[in-house]
């Protein structure tokens, strides 16, 4: 077994031990991926400032987000599929997030389903809403999400339509995997994959699969999926979704300034400074380029929090020091749940929480409150 030490070590052995075809729809933005490159590079920008002779006994890195205590301001972002990079995967990383302290967030496309979430995990879990046209599917996600005990809902913005991935439409992507030559050969080099996808009755999207009325097979399940997201999702659909929630509300994917000003006045209990993972428009700022200015726009009448490209805890650093008040982690989990299942994700937390403490203690900061622009070097093009 490899020495693991950061996250880039578990990014290796996930491409090592995954097919292609799963690898490649986690490790890929839409178009160029322009954006998707800047959301780590725009991280390197930014620079911390050290400094000496401060005491840095009794750091504390806990947090809240929402109101829940949290043991860092980290949570794992809802990701699609994430039973397809191992088995029972959702599963795997919601066990993983609540030993570490931290919330997980249950993606509407995921494998497993709210209720096998729920069954398999004490700590309330926060579900990812996708508004589709059938507005049937979403009133009864809703009741299932308040059955299960979700502690917040977590509203999906920016994908009503889907931005394009070429490695996607190149690799047939599909779940499970279409039987070409190259996927076979995919599969048979990693015996340990194949065998715990055979082993799992839990491939199919098991919070839509009974929705897709006259749909059987997989491959139109996702289909009918792609079809499904509402073109016409506007603020009054909002509201209709908040009311009929009544719980916690969290809005993601917002990247403008007058979007997050509409977020916060329309009464959100956060909402996400997000791109998507550089998933969706190709060629938007970064989300930590944009973080400074909404910040600003919304002062404190919303929580903010911002994912897309936090690869470490330094990262999570700058963007507390921006004024978020709390992040979310996408790839930097999955990475370490394909390389090493749950154990794996159990290690990515553990390397973001050691070096947001280090990096605290270098920085002369005891708590994560304490952290703000004055331990950066801000580059002007962020203002
Ligand atoms: C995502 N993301 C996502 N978001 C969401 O609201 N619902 C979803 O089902 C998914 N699915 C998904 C799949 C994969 C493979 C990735 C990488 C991402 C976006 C996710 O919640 C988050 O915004 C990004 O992952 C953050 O960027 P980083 O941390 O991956 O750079």
């Amino acid at each position: 077994m490899p020495v693991i030490t950061c996250i880039d070590d578990l990014k290796r052995l996930h491409k090592r031990r995954t097919p292609k075809m799963f690898y490649d729809y986690c490790e890929s933005g839409s178009y160029t991926e322009q954006t998707f490159r800047e959301n780590t590079s725009d991280f390197q920008r930014l620079r911390l400032r050290q400094k000496v002779a401060v005491d840095m006994l009794g750091r504390r890195t806990d947090g809240t987000m929402i109101g829940e205590k949290v043991a860092m301001p980290v949570a794992l972002a809802p990701v699609g599929m994430t039973g397809m990079q191992r088995a029972d995967g959702e599963i795997k990383a919601a066990r993983a997030a609540e030993k570490a302290g931290v919330p997980f967030t249950l993606s509407t496309m995921s494998i497993c389903s709210i209720e096998d979430i729920a069954e398999h995990t004490k700590a309330p879990f926060w579900f990812q809403l996708y508004v589709m046209k059938d507005e049937g599917f979403v009133d009864s996600a809703i009741e299932r999400a308040r059955a299960a005990g979700c502690s917040a809902l977590v509203l999906t913005l920016d994908l009503q339509i889907l931005g394009q991935r070429h490695k996607d439409l190149k690799n047939g992507l599909s779940a499970p995997p279409r039987l070409t030559l190259r996927n076979i050969l995919d599969m048979a080099i990693r015996p340990q994959w194949s065998l715990e996808m055979l082993a799992t009755k839990r491939r199919t999207f098991r919070n839509i699969v009974g929705h897709a009325k006259g749909v059987g097979d997989l491959s139109s399940l996702m289909s009918w999926t792609n079809e499904q997201f509402d073109p016409q999702l506007d603020w009054k659909k909002i509201a209709r979704i908040r009311d009929q929630w009544g719980g916690k509300l969290i809005l993601k994917g917002i990247l403008d300034e007058d979007d997050a000003r509409a977020a916060a006045d329309f009464g959100a209990d956060a909402i996400i400074v997000s791109n998507h993972g550089g998933r969706q428009l190709d060629g938007a700022l970064s989300s930590i380029r944009m973080l400074p200015r909404i910040v600003r726009a919304v002062g404190d009448k919303t929580e903010v929090f911002l994912d897309s490209g936090i690869r470490s805890g330094q990262d999570v650093l700058k963007a507390l020091a921006l004024g978020a008040k709390g992040t979310m982690i996408g790839r930097a989990y999955i990475h370490g749940l394909g390389a090493m299942g749950e154990e794996g994700v159990t290690k990515a937390l553990e390397v973001i929480r050691k070096e947001l403490d280090i990096t605290m203690a270098l920085c002369g900061e005891k708590s994560v409150e304490n952290l703000g622009r004055h331990n950066l070097l801000i580059p002007k093009d962020f203002e």
